[in-house]
């Protein structure tokens, strides 16, 4: 048990509870597997990030890609939240969330037309443009809707994160940004456009980033940009750092939110360009940490290399382990105290890459409840339908009131679209 960082999850009496709720009460009045989300975590996250800008012009805008739940959406909505979007999809569920349009920014390497006229007609923030052609086409939908589409090009400075390659997205051989070389004369064809208002300046080097110099390289490299503008007559009014800061799985120690705005507002300060408005687009550290994937042990198969212990979560409802051989803690939530074996925590989905958890000792029998930890973000929201399994369902605990906020998604749900074929 390694994960200091979920004060929400906790055992009393030797139950797991979240908050003031013990997770077996979830567990049987709505199955499992179930995830799990703690109110009060999520909005402490959220409310480091909002205490470590205070006195500053800032937007905090949750990357959204990392749990899009309608419930922990409006959760942070009300508490102030923007939003960083990536889809038309992700669009229509924040506004359905009752999100401010004005606190929405669009980020993504391949807005549709029909996605881009979505959000101008929604009235959001800014578009995080990647590329002069993605430019060109938001010019051309904002003049058929008689509108300029306020943008940020997102610079690629070519930094490395230090992460997971996957996650990486500020290396040169990344799909994502302007390389800072050609942003000058983008930035002038943006701002010759008639349907853009350039607005500001953004970038994103990666997720799960433990340490915060790879952020202040970046930004000394976006602020090289925002001086060489100004000198042309281009002023920016906000720069966008991105979002990526790690959260602790096992043992990582990723800085503190305080730390980590400290260091970059001290940058933007010490570059003369304390006066514009900071946007950061965490998703990750503000929800991570805030959930469980509550499970039950189907099977125990002990085995002759190994003992696998089989639940009735899978990688189609947790695929960070399969995809990015992640590490996820895991607690037992009535512990039974004794040795136990050594299992590989496995699914039932028919592939060898559905894992949850390797090598782990644990005292449990089938029909044990077991936590995955740290699965608040990039959990349900990267969950599938595969082998026909309906997602999860999910829960907002507050103090000792649990609230369905997504029932579990009923199998005839999942071929509901389909047809037969005509005889
Ligand atoms: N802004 C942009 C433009 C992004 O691409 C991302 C994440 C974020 C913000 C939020 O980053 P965060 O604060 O959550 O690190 N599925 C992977 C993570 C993919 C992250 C993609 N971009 C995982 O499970 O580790």
């Amino acid at each position: 048990m390694n994960n200091t960082d979920s004060p929400a999850f906790h055992y009393v009496g030797g139950e797991l509870h979240c908050e003031s709720t013990p997770l077996a009460q979830i567990a049987s009045q709505w199955g499992t597997p179930t995830y799990v989300y703690s109110r009060s975590a999520i909005l402490a996250a959220y409310q480091r990030y909002v205490a470590a800008l205070t006195g500053r012009k800032a937007m905090v805008c949750y990357a959204m890609k990392a749990n899009s739940n309608l419930g922990v959406l409006s959760l942070l909505a009300r508490a102030g939240s923007g939003f960083d979007i990536v889809s038309g999809g992700e669009l229509a569920r924040a506004l359905a969330a009752g999100a401010d349009p004005s606190r929405i920014v669009f980020s993504g390497v391949g807005k549709s037309a029909a996605d881009m006229r979505s959000a101008l007609q929604a009235g959001i923030a800014c578009f995080n443009v990647e590329s002069a052609a993605e430019l060109d086409r938001l010019d051309q939908v904002a003049r058929g809707l008689q509108r300029r589409a306020p943008v940020s090009l997102r610079i690629n400075p070519d930094v490395d994160a230090k992460t997971h390659p996957y996650i990486s997205t500020g290396l040169r051989s990344n799909k994502f940004g302007i390389p800072a070389a050609e942003a000058l004369a983008i930035y002038r064809h943006a701002a010759s456009l008639p349907g853009i208002a350039v607005v500001g300046i953004d970038c994103h080097i990666g997720s799960q980033i433990t340490s915060v110099a790879p952020y202040i390289e970046a930004a000394e490299r976006v602020l090289d940009l925002v001086d060489a503008l100004a000198a042309a007559g281009i002023p920016l009014r906000h720069i966008d750092l991105g979002g990526g800061l790690g959260i602790r799985y096992r043992d990582e120690t990723a800085p503190a939110v305080d730390e980590l705005i400290g260091a970059l507002l001290a940058c933007m300060d010490s570059r003369g360009h304390g006066d514009k408005t900071l946007v950061l687009e965490p998703g990750r550290s503000i929800v991570g940490n805030a959930g469980v994937l509550l499970s039950r042990v189907e099977v125990l198969k002990p085995g002759v290399e190994k003992n696998f212990a089989v639940i009735d979560a899978a990688m189609n409802d947790l695929l960070r382990p399969a995809l990015y051989d992640a590490w996820m803690d895991l607690w037992p939530v009535q512990p039974r105290g004794g040795v136990g074996r050594v299992y590989d925590v496995v699914g039932p989905v028919c592939e060898s890459a559905d894992w949850l958890a390797r090598e782990r000792a644990l005292d449990i029998a089938e029909g044990d409840l077991l936590a995955i930890l740290s699965a608040g973000a990039y959990a349900m929201s990267m969950a599938s339908n595969y082998n026909s399994r309906g997602r999860p369902a999910e829960i907002i605990v507050d103090g000792t009131r649990a609230h369905l906020v997504r029932a579990r998604e009923p199998v005839a749900e999942l071929f509901s679209g389909e047809a037969l074929l005509p005889p």
